[in-house]
C-alpha cells in the first residue's frame, strides 16, 4: 500500500517537479496549472481525478523519451456547491496542453461519464491544439470531442473556460458548448494563428488583437462571459452553475421564496420615462425585477441593445430578454437576433423560464443590416421563441412597434402571458410616420398641414396606440401599475410553473441557422 501511495503521489507532483520552468512561466504569466484551478472550481476536497496513471504511447517525433503524467491534461469529478460536474484541465505545462490520442480519450471518456450520469460539464482549456507530432491521432480525437459536445447538447450543460492558447480546431469545442468564458490577457481563440496569417497574406496581427478575449466579448459574440483573472473567472462558473439545472430533465435549483407577489416597486415609473423616445438603462429595471438585484448577464459587451440573462425571481431561475434603449435607441440588428435567439433556446433547453421585456423601436434599417443577413438572423430569433415551450412572460414597457413586436415573444409567436405597462405603444409604426404614411395625399394638399398633421397623430394615437386596443382583442393579457411588474411576473410564473407542452414528432426541425 505504501508503495502505491508513493506512485500516486509521484504521479501527481511529477508535473511540479520535473517541469518547475514551464509551472514558473505559467504562473509569471498571470495563469495557474491545471491542479490549481480545478482547487479554485471546485469544493475543497472534492476532485476524485480518473487516469491519474494514463500516458501517451505515441512515437513521432520527440515523443519517444517523454511520456509525462497527465498527457496535457487532468480529468476527473467533483463538486460545486454540493452538486456533482465533470470536469477537464488542459495543462499547458505538458506538451502545451496539446491534444493527443491520450490526452483526447481521457476528455471523452468523462463527457460520456457527464452525459450517463446527469451532470454539467466544464472544460478548461489552455492548450496550443492538435498535438502535431500525433498526426491524423490528434485529429481524430478533436473530431471525437466535437460529435460528444454535440451528442451532449441540450442534455448537460456544457462550460468551457478559456484560459489560455485555445487555437486552431481546439477553438470549436468552445463554440459548440452553452457559454464560454474568456480571460482578459490570457486567453486567446482563433483558426489560425499570426504567423500562418502573415504566411498567407501578409497580414500582421498579435495573438490579442485576433482572439483575445475583448474581441470575442464585443466583437465575434463567441465568449460569453469575459473576466479580469482566473479567480474571478472560476468563481463565475461556480455562481452560474448554481443557477442551472444538472441536466435537461431536472429543474434548476431554486432558492428561498421573497414573497415577490406582493412586492411593490415604485421606482419603475421613475426609471422608465413616459416620452417614448427618452433612454433609460434597462438593466435598472431588470434590478426591480429579480431577486436581490442579482443578474448574471450574457454577452455583456456583445450586441448591448439586447440584454439576455439569468437571475431569479421569487426564488425560481428566469431567464430575462429586454431591450435596451440606452444603445441604438434599443432597436433589434442581425448580432442582437443572433444572441437572443441563443439565449433563448439556451434556456428553454434547460427548462428556464423566460421574461421578455420589451420597448422596441422596429429593426435596424439600413442597407448595412439587409447585407448581413438581417433577415435570416431575425428569422432565428423568430424561431426560437416559437419553438420554446417553457413558461413564457412578455411585459410591454413602453413601445413596441412592427416587426420587432413580434418577433419579441407576443401573443402570436406564443407567449403564455402579455402583460402591458398603461402608457404603452403597440403599433405598426410610430404616430408620426403612420400619419404620413396613411395621409400623404391630404397632407400635400392642404395649405397649412401642420395642425392637420397634429389632428391625425392624436387621433391616430387615440385610437390605436394604448394597450387597451391590444387588450380587447386578448393580445395583452392584462394592463399593469408599472409598481405591480415585479409582482405580477412572479404570479404569472408561480402560474405557468407546471407548464408542459408535448413534442412534435418530426427528426427536429430546420432552424434558419
Ligand atoms: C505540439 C505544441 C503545440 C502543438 C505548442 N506546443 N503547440 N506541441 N503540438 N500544437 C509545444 C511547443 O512546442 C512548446 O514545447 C510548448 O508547447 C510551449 O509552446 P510555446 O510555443 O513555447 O508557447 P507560447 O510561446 O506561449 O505559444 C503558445 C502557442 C504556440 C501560441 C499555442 O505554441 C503555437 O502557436 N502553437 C501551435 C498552434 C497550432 O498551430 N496548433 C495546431 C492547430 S491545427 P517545448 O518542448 O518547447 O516546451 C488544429 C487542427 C484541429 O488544431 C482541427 C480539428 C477540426
Amino acid at each position: 500500500m505504501d508503495a502505491l501511495r508513493d506512485r500516486r503521489d509521484r504521479t501527481r507532483r511529477e508535473i511540479v517537479q520535473g517541469r518547475a520552468a514551464a509551472v514558473e512561466r505559467q504562473h509569471r504569466q498571470g495563469k495557474r496549472t491545471a491542479r490549481e484551478r480545478l482547487a479554485l472550481l471546485l469544493d475543497e476536497g472534492s476532485f476524485l481525478e480518473v487516469d491519474l496513471f494514463r500516458r501517451h504511447r505515441a512515437q513521432g517525433p520527440k515523443m519517444d523519451g517523454a511520456r509525462p503524467a497527465t498527457d496535457g491534461v487532468v480529468t476527473g469529478s467533483g463538486t460545486i456547491g454540493g452538486r456533482r460536474v465533470f470536469v477537464y484541465a488542459q495543462d499547458f505545462t505538458v506538451f502545451g496542453g496539446s491534444l493527443g490520442e491520450a490526452h483526447a480519450a481521457k476528455i471523452h471518456k468523462v463527457m460520456d461519464l457527464a452525459v450517463e450520469n446527469g451532470a454539467p460539464l466544464i472544460g478548461l482549456n489552455d492548450g496550443g491544439g492538435a498535438r502535431i507530432q500525433e498526426g491524423v491521432m490528434a485529429l481524430d480525437g478533436y473530431g471525437g470531442i466535437f460529435r460528444r459536445n454535440v451528442r451532449a447538447s441540450g442534455v448537460i450543460p456544457q462550460i468551457s473556460v478559456v484560459l489560455g492558447p485555445c487555437a486552431g480546431g481546439a477553438a470549436y469545442s468552445p463554440a459548440l458548448t452553452d457559454v464560454t468564458f474568456m480571460v482578459r490577457g490570457t486567453a486567446q481563440m482563433y483558426l489560425t494563428g499570426p504567423d500562418v496569417i502573415e504566411a498567407v497574406s501578409g497580414e500582421r496581427v498579435t495573438h490579442a488583437e485576433l482572439g483575445g478575449a475583448h474581441v470575442h466579448g464585443g466583437r465575434t459574440g463567441v465568449a460569453t462571459f469575459v473576466h479580469d483573472d482566473e479567480e474571478g473567472c472560476l468563481a463565475d462558473v461556480r455562481h452560474l452553475v448554481s443557477l442551472l439545472p444538472s441536466n435537461h430533465l431536472e429543474a434548476p435549483p431554486s432558492g428561498p421564496a421573497r414573497g415577490a407577489e406582493d412586492d411593490l416597486r415604485p421606482r419603475l415609473a421613475e426609471i422608465v420615462p413616459a416620452e417614448p423616445h427618452r433612454p433609460y438603462d434597462t438593466r435598472l429595471v431588470v434590478a426591480e425585477l429579480v431577486d436581490d438585484a442579482d443578474f448574471m448577464e450574457f454577452h455583456e459587451d456583445w450586441a448591448p441593445n439586447v440584454v439576455c440573462g439569468l437571475g431569479r425571481v421569487d426564488g425560481h431561475v428566469t431567464g430575462v430578454v429586454a431591450n435596451q434603449p440606452t444603445v441604438l435607441a434599443g432597436v433589434l440588428d442581425a448580432a442582437a437576433a443572433q444572441k437572443a435567439a441563443r439565449f433563448v433556446r439556451f434556456c428553454d433547453a434547460f427548462g428556464i423560464p423566460l421574461v421578455t421585456l420589451v420597448d422596441v423601436p422596429g429593426f435596424l434599417p439600413g442597407t448595412e443590416q439587409e447585407y448581413a443577413g438581417v433577415i435570416r438572423h431575425g428569422a432565428k430569433l423568430l424561431y426560437a421563441y416559437c419553438e420554446a415551450t417553457v413558461p413564457r412572460v412578455q411585459v410591454i414597457l413602453r413601445k413596441a412597434y412592427g416587426g420587432a413586436y413580434i418577433v419579441m415573444d407576443s401573443r402570436s409567436i406564443g407567449t403564455d402571458l402579455s402583460l402591458a405597462w398603461p402608457t404603452n405603444e403597440i403599433a405598426v409604426m410610430g404616430a408620426e410616420a403612420a400619419v404620413n404614411v396613411v395621409y400623404r395625399r391630404e397632407l400635400a394638399a392642404a395649405d397649412d398641414p401642420a395642425p392637420l398633421r397634429d389632428r391625425y397623430v392624436a387621433d391616430y394615437r387615440d385610437r390605436l396606440m394604448h394597450p387597451y386596443y391590444a387588450a380587447e382583442r386578448g393580445l395583452v393579457d392584462d394592463v399593469i401599475d408599472p409598481a405591480r411588474t415585479r409582482a405580477e411576473v412572479a404570479r404569472a410564473l408561480a402560474m405557468l410553473r407546471n407548464k408542459a407542452v408535448p413534442a412534435t414528432p418530426r427528426k427536429h426541425g430546420n432552424i434558419p441557422l
